[in-house]
């Protein structure tokens, strides 16, 4: 591992007069105090390294992943991590300094990764980083201390994410394009000259001058960058910051990718006139840049976040936090927010150490990336019926919250991307706005990703889907949730409409014959009858299968009806309770709780969703719909009634399941084998027992038909009676009639 790659600068941490400080376990253990109502910044914990080997490893792994990343374009290491990995090795240094690898990126040696061979004019130089308003008012006070007198103008814009490069300039021409390399000399990338966006090959004078800034891939840029990249059977760079270092150094493309660059900093070079370079070496920093400006040079300035000054440590701390509540909207990254002291006199006096100066410090903000892995895809369908892919996440924790989803856009988006299920991918979250997958670490791929599988039916009803445009749609659009709702109010623990499946639903929709449920009961046979792939005999069995759905009891009618939080089970909780769907109606909220399985939060929307359904309630009764349930009693007027009251049954009706808990498992046979298991449960509570699908201490019951069985088992385990199909049978049969 060569001494060049021994530090990744801008993830070292510093002290205030920028010697290294000593960092580890502890350091910063958790959520820094707040000043002013700054933002804490959680930062993770250090690895913990367990031996020499350990070390050896982690040590490895860091000097690779500060190699790509400065090399551009594939760090298998996101920010957080890279840190984390790094304050673990300075923990074990600390403990073991004798064996401190010369490697080790805690090193001392200033620099980047990459040497190159043009020597800069004066050293490209780091910042040293503060976290919090604490650390940045202590950088403040040593500043003041140092020059003997107080600091009363800073500058304050932002630190953007991405790489610096110089841009030489003879005569007002754009000459030459630098990397920043190891700080002493770099790379000559004067290829890119005429894509970088900002940086005009002629400045508005005939100067010749030095123009220092970064160099970055707003949001479209890299998305275009990725799309040209993957579309000439590329693999997409997983962030813009790795896709514009990738860009500046590729020498050969079939296609050009632009990139865009923000100034920083403005010096004479050799050859600059003397008066200019005077003037330059006096101004504050605040009007080179507006000099910068003046020639042409793109910088912070036309952003929603210019660099600006301020009278002092507060007023920068107030800008930081404006700078901060911006980061989310902008179209381009910053990692933090850079202070600088403004007037020349001060730079001077407070002078610089091997790697950073002492007037300027970076004010970081939490990362905003993460690596995790991609696990599934799911697709909804809106209101409108556009179906929009989601991604789910392996779990991942990004400044400070979990994320588990991130949004993928739409079908195409996947394919430019080549996301593949299992990949790891990039994820960006910053403030309130929604996380967003970036691209997939595709050298991290290991060959078992599997293509992300796109529905050809909606996902919802069943139909099919119009992919004409970049947003795919359910070909019922709007109609996809009528056909979806009726789909599952025809099913079979529902209504139980035979020959009213999904591709029916749609044909009756889109003949304009049914508008919601209740029309269905109003369908004519002269309708039917001419609609395609309907013959006399299926108009016929469809009429006496809607006839019959007429008389379900209110449980399945109830059901049928979709209310949010009442399935099948609750269902006929609320339907024995109640009695009939006057008395559902009726209740308020209070009354509503007193099912069981119904609390504060459930009964309101309860309630209120079946007021919204009135009209439909309505047009069902004037359709004939059966709105009772069978053996059930309605409650009493009154609380004081209630008590005692037994809900599972009718008084009278022999009830041979009473207080019994039963669990139904493997396949029924004999007089039950035609019941789903929905008309299991159903039966057991009619005969005055509770359905349950988990067997427990409390089950008394299970009936276990062949095929059962851990269920089987764990009731022999727990001792609990158990019985065949027909036994049951033969106990429940008064009901069975
Ligand atoms: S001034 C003498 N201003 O951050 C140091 N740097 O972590 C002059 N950076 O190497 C740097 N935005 O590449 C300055 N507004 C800004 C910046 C900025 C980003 C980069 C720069 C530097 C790195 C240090």
């Amino acid at each position: 591992m060569g001494n060049r790659l021994k530090n990744r600068s801008r993830h070292r941490p510093h002290g205030i007069d920028g010697r290294p400080v000593r960092i580890g376990a502890g350091r910063r253990p958790g959520p820094l105090s707040v000043v002013d109502g700054m933002m804490p910044i959680m930062t993770t914990p250090a690895a913990v390294i367990v031996d020499a080997a350990a070390y050896a490893q982690a040590v490895e792994n860091a000097v690779s992943a500060a190699a790509a990343y400065y090399e551009g374009g594939t760090s298998p290491l996101d920010d957080d991590t890279y840190d984390r990995l790094v304050r673990g090795i300075a923990a074990w240094e600390a403990e073991h300094p004798d064996e401190a690898l010369p490697d080790s990126p805690t090193g001392k040696v200033a620099g980047g990764a990459v040497e190159g061979d043009i020597p800069h004019t004066v050293p490209m130089l780091s910042l040293d980083n503060v976290f919090s308003a604490e650390e940045f008012m202590a950088w403040t006070a040593s500043l003041n201390r140092r020059i003997g007198r107080e600091v009363t103008r800073f500058s304050v814009g932002p630190k953007l994410d991405g790489l610096a490069i110089v841009a030489r300039y003879s005569d007002g021409r754009l000459t030459r394009l630098i990397t920043r390399g190891d700080g002493i000399a770099g790379e000559d990338v004067s290829h890119a000259i005429g894509t970088v966006v900002g940086l005009p090959e002629r400045l508005a004078e005939p100067v010749t001058v030095e123009v220092r800034g970064e160099v970055l891939m707003t949001t479209a840029q890299f998305e275009y960058a990725n799309e040209a990249r993957t579309g000439h059977g590329g693999q997409p760079f997983a962030n813009p910051r790795n896709a514009a270092a990738g860009t500046l150094r590729a020498k050969e493309r079939l296609y050009t990718v632009p990139m865009t660059f923000f100034g920083y900093g403005l010096l004479p070079l050799p050859g600059t006139d003397g008066p200019l370079a005077e003037r330059l070496a006096e101004l504050p920093h605040s009007d080179l840049m507006s000099l910068a400006a003046e020639l042409g040079v793109h910088t912070s300035a036309t952003t929603a976040v210019p660099e600006s000054v301020a009278g002092s440590p507060e007023q920068v701390l107030s800008r930081v936090k404006e700078i901060a509540a911006e980061r989310a909207e902008l179209p381009f990254g910053i990692d933090g927010i850079v202070v600088k002291a403004d007037l020349a006199a001060d730079q001077r006096d407070a002078g610089s150490g091997s790697r950073a100066p002492r007037w300027a410090i970076a004010y970081k903000l939490p990362a905003v990336e993460k690596i995790t892995r991609l696990l599934e895809v799911e697709w909804n369908v809106g209101r409108t019926g556009i179906i929009a892919p989601r991604g789910v996440l392996e779990p991942v924790v990004v400044d400070g919250s979990t994320i588990t989803y991130a949004t993928l856009h739409n079908p195409a988006d996947i394919t430019r991307r080549d996301l593949r299920l299992g990949d790891h991918v990039m994820v960006h979250r910053a403030g309130d706005v929604i996380p967003r997958i970036e691209a997939p670490v595709a050298h991290l791929r290991t060959g078992e990703e599997q293509p992300i599988v796109f529905p050809e039916q909606c996902p919802r009803c069943g139909s099919d889907i119009d992919t004409g445009g970049e947003r795919w749609r359910c070909a019922q659009g709007r109609n996809c949730h009528l056909v979806a709702s009726l789909s599952y109010a025809a099913g079979r623990d529902q209504l139980d409409i035979e020959g009213l499946g999904a591709t029916r639903v749609v044909q009756l929709v889109d003949a304009g014959l049914v508008a919601d449920l209740a029309d269905v009961f109003a369908l004519r046979h002269d309708q039917l009858l001419g609609l395609e792939r309907m013959g006399e005999t299926s108009t016929g069995n469809l009429l006496a299968a809607i006839a019959a759905a007429k008389e379900q009891p209110l449980s399945r009618v109830l059901c049928a009806l979709g209310v949010r939080g009442t399935g099948r089970s609750m269902s006929r909780r609320i339907a024995r309770y109640f009695a009939t769907m006057d008395n559902i109606r009726s209740a308020d909220a209070e009354t509503m709780q007193r099912v069981d399985g119904i609390g504060s939060e459930k009964a309101p929307s309860i309630v209120s969703e079946l007021a919204e359904l009135a009209p439909l309630i309505d047009k069902l009764v004037a359709a004939g719909v059966n709105m009772t349930e069978p053996g059930a009693t309605p409650p009493p007027a009154t609380d004081a009634d209630l008590d005692g009251r037994d809900t599972a049954g009718t008084p009278g009706v022999d009830r041979p399941l009473t207080d019994m808990t039963v669990v139904v498992t493997g396949a029924m046979t004999g007089n039950l084998e035609k019941l789903s298991r929905n008309e299991m449960n159903e039966l057991i509570e009619r005969a005055g027992g509770r359905s349950s699908s988990s067997v427990s201490k409390r089950t008394t019951l299970v009936v276990a038909g062949e095929g059962a069985g851990s269920k089987r088992a764990k009731a022999e385990q727990l001792g609990i009676r158990l019985t065949t199909p027909d036994e049951f049978a033969t106990l429940v049969a008064d009901l069975l009639k």
